[in-house]
């Protein structure tokens, strides 16, 4: 089986050579006996003609039974197509083959659904997952397994010429349950002892630090057993990094020039350096989330003051009791419908709000169920802030701040979306906003369980100026955390790390509250290795089927991953997870009951 060329090559200057192709037919065409078929590879598409062969029955016989989707070996000569019938939109469109000979490696059965970019898409995703190896014969999937492969390519290219090491580490992992819940692995040979898969290569990371490793780096899989969403999945890829005798201008430096390489090397587009910083405290209050998109405005103001002692009785409790009152303005959406206004109170009750007070500017007059209670200076301090014109909606959240920001900043989102509906709002598809988070809390205060738990993750150092705090005011304490953000993605996040023992220690026990047992059990071989010469280090990682979905230009991972799970964390192909045997069980010592919920 040798092909001369693949199916995306040939042009009018390769008219007369003898060559043969090897691919999938995408399409036949019968022209009065005469067959054209499009023959498809990874690289394209070239057209073959099947004339009959008056004097070989076999091989008019073999052309009769092929069918879409089978695979064929033809060989043939290249002749130039007449001038009517060249194909301007075709890399191959100035040429087709004529078949000499023929061989079929497998007819197929007729497709459950085309394989074909625009009506693919209109099928159900649960069918293109069952057919998931139909699915990605279409074209605009090669194309995303393509740019999945040149985005790793050009990271591991820089990686290299920064010094880095790719090192592999474990995915039989310790069980240390903090953060997302863990997919645990039972242990055949240490009965009633699992591991666990781990949630990112953190530690071992540190690890290689302390090993000496100076640069590490690795393209890792992740898994995490959390609730699944289009930029969601169970398992998943990083681009892991981690550095010693580094802070952390340096690595928004590597990060920016890492970037500015990816998006060269794959779209060819140059990105502007150094990104944007924004402190977590500006990126919620001007937007609401701590991965703003900024590619357009509707940013929030805070009116608390305005409303401390309001008339309407809602704002000025919520103020007094140590909340605040939150708004922003939609220019031009006070044509929002009934349904789209009660799909966004929808929106805001699924966050906890009580209501979704808004106003609407119509014929010159504040339309609203709550501007009869506001006093002429509280309207003047809106109207001084937000510069309401004819046609705006101003939306408000009256709450504690994170649930403010938190249902502000997905109704702002929403807004968004319907004003892109209504033509309003156009955003370029090679925009790309980058910029860092950065000044986040070491910790955050769970009120539910009346203890503080780490913003990011417990390895994480105090910022130092901060550092006296921990005692006395430990929420004040900002940690030496960084997020890079795109386009409202979280991309990825990382730190410059805690590398003495005793701080480390004093973070577990003292600051989070775990007990000490507890900490020697799971990281007690992180202190003692930090007693050793350890190098103050920190690093970073990337979601990488994140990093892609945006290079593709998709609105889910699940687009740009080879295999996805289902919502339901199912892959349908394979139709895992499944039920095992007795037997499987009982090698691992394990008995199941199904517990009911
Ligand atoms: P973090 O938990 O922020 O940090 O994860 C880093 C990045 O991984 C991506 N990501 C995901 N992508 C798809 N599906 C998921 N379920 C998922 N969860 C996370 C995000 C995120 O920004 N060890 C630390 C990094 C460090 O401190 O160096 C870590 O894992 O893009
Ligand atoms: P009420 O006086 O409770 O009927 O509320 C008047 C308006 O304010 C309604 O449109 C509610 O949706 C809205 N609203 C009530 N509570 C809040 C709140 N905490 N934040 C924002 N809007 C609210």
């Amino acid at each position: 089986m040798k092909r001369t060329h693949h199916c995306g090559q040939l042009r009018g200057s390769d008219v007369g050579k003898p060559v043969s192709l090897i691919g999938w037919i995408d399409s036949i065409r019968d022209h009065g006996g005469i067959l054209f078929i499009d023959l498809r590879d990874r690289e394209g598409l070239t057209q073959v003609k099947a004339n009959p062969h008056s004097d070989d029955s076999n091989f008019n016989d073999a052309v009769n039974r092929l069918k879409d989707e089978s695979v064929i070996e033809i060989s043939g000569t290249v002749v130039a197509r007449d001038a009517v019938n060249v194909n301007a939109a075709l890399p191959t469109g100035e040429i087709e083959v004529d078949i000499d000979a023929l061989v079929t490696h497998n007819i197929s059965e007729t497709p459950p659904f085309p394989i074909d970019d625009v009506e693919g898409d209109r099928v159900h995703e649960d069918l293109r997952l069952k057919y998931r190896y139909l699915d990605l014969r279409r074209g605009k999937m090669r194309k995303m397994l393509k740019m999945r492969h040149e985005t790793t390519r050009s990271i591991r290219n820089f990686m290299d010429e920064e010094g880095f090491y790719d090192v592999e580490t474990p995915t039989l992992f310790k069980s240390t349950p903090e953060g997302a819940r863990e997919y645990l692995v039972p242990s055949r040979i240490q009965p009633g002892h699992f591991y666990a898969l781990p949630q990112s290569p953190q530690q071992y990371k540190q690890m290689l630090m302390v090993s000496g490793v100076e640069r590490y780096y690795q393209i890792a899989r992740c898994y995490r057993d959390e609730d699944l969403r289009a930029d969601r999945q169970m398992e998943f890829t990083q681009l892991d990094i981690e550095l010693s005798f580094i802070d952390r201008e340096d690595m928004y430096a590597l990060v920016e020039g890492l970037m500015k390489r990816v998006w060269k090397d794959t779209l060819g587009v140059d990105i502007p350096t150094p990104f944007r910083r924004i402190p977590f405290q500006e990126a919620m209050d001007r937007y609401g989330v701590d991965k703003p998109d900024t590619r357009f405005g509707l940013e929030i103001s805070d009116f608390s003051e305005t409303f401390a002692s309001s008339s309407f009785k809602v704002f000025a409790a919520t103020v007094q009791n140590g909340g605040v009152v939150k708004a922003f303005k939609a220019p031009t959406l006070a044509d929002v419908t009934q349904g789209e206004l009660k799909n966004l109170e929808e929106v805001a009750k699924s966050l906890g709000a009580k209501g979704l007070a808004f106003i609407k500017i119509e014929s010159g007059e504040w339309k609203s169920p709550i501007v009869k209670f506001f006093s002429d200076e509280e309207k003047a301090a809106l109207q001084e802030t937000l510069q309401l014109e004819e046609g705006d909606i101003v939306f408000f959240a009256a709450s504690a701040w994170e649930q403010a920001c938190a249902i502000l900043g997905r109704i702002r989102i929403e807004c968004a979306e319907l004003l892109k509906k209504r033509g309003k709002l156009e955003i370029p598809a090679d925009r790309f906003d980058f910029l860092w988070v950065v000044d986040f809390p070491l910790m955050t205060y769970e009120e539910e369980h009346g203890r503080y738990v780490a913003s990011h993750h417990p390895f994480t150092a105090p910022v130092a100026d901060d550092f006296e705090l921990l005692d006395s005011d430990p929420k004040r304490v900002r940690g030496q955390h960084y997020d890079l953000v795109l386009n409202g993605v979280e991309l990825g996040g990382g730190s410059i790390r805690i590398h003495q023992s005793d701080v480390q220690k004093k973070i577990f026990e003292d600051v989070l509250n775990i007990p000490a047992d507890v900490v020697e059990s799971r990281f007690g071989y992180m202190l003692e290795a930090f007693k050793y010469g350890a190098p103050p280090h920190g690093g970073i990682a990337f979601g990488l089927d994140r990093l892609v979905m945006i290079l593709c230009g998709m609105a889910s991972i699940r687009e740009v991953i080879a295999f996805p799970k289902t919502q339901k964390g199912q892959c349908l192909m394979t139709e895992s997870p499944s039920p095992v045997t007795d037997k499987q069980l009982k090698e691992l010592h394990i008995e199941t009951s199904i517990l009911e919920e």
